[in-house]
């Protein structure tokens, strides 16, 4: 597979565990995501390690800060290596604009989280984000595409609407896929892997449900293979 779609969260306290999963998956079927837990306690140097092994990484730090130090933090994540990594749109057109012009195009995925999904209505207005979510989300995808993001993170049941809006080539990154028959964990708007490739998706953001797994590669090779079903329908 030379563009595995599915992008496995490694969400644990340690090294030693991420070392232990990835030492069992194959770089060929799927990528993988540092995130603030991990990253704080492993540092450049397992992202580096994760790299040494094939894997494409997506450093998933959310940076959200004055247009400086954003585009700083970007510059160095792109001299890391990684494949792609993230900002907050909230951060505004020159924080967006700084960060795209510290990473050059085709360098490193640059991608924008619009709003984070724990947010519901009463959160947003009680910030004095007024209106209905998914307007303020169209909103902040449009910026973060006029801005020259390469794509945006979004849930699966945004997606639609999202690549109508945006045409074939910004890039969706979802979060919140469950296998059919599996537990929800806090997830609450959730979509199985076919359906988020359906509704437009092109990554899939997957955690628990790979990492907490009896047996994580047949997980993977489950996920990849309703994947691949409904590419094989697309085309
Ligand atoms: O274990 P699970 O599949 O729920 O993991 C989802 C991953 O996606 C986590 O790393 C989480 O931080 C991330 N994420 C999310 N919802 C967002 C953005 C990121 O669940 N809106």
């Amino acid at each position: 597979m030379s563009d595995p779609r599915i992008i496995v969260a490694l969400d644990f306290p340690i090294a030693k565990q991420a070392l232990e999963l990835t030492a069992k998956l194959d770089p060929r079927w799927c990528r993988v995501k540092v995130g603030k837990e991990l990253f704080t306690a492993a540092g450049p140097q397992l992202v580096e390690k994760l790299m040494g092994k094939g894997f494409d990484v997506f450093l998933d730090l959310k940076f959200h800060d004055i247009p400086n130090t954003v585009a700083n933090a970007c510059k160095a994540a792109a001299g890391l290596g990684v494949w792609m990594m993230n900002i907050h749109a909230l951060g505004g057109r020159r924080m967006l604009s700084a960060a795209r012009e510290a990473v050059p195009i085709g360098l490193s995925k640059l991608i924008a989280v619009t709003l984070l999904t724990s947010m519901e209505r009463s959160d947003l207005n009680e910030i004095g984000l007024n209106g209905d979510p998914q307007d303020v989300v169209q909103r902040l995808a449009l910026l973060a595409r006029d801005c020259g993001m390469d794509g945006v993170v979004c849930s699966a049941l945004e997606a639609p609407s999202l690549r109508k809006m945006m045409g074939r080539d910004f890039c969706l990154v979802t979060p919140g896929i469950r296998p059919v028959d599996a537990s929800l964990n806090e997830q609450k708007r959730v979509s199985t892997p076919r359906q988020a490739i359906e509704n437009g998706a092109d990554y899939l953001v997957i955690g628990r449900p790979v990492t907490q797994a009896r047996d994580p590669v047949s997980m993977l090779w489950r996920l990849n293979e309703e994947i691949e079903g409904t590419r094989r329908n697309e085309e």
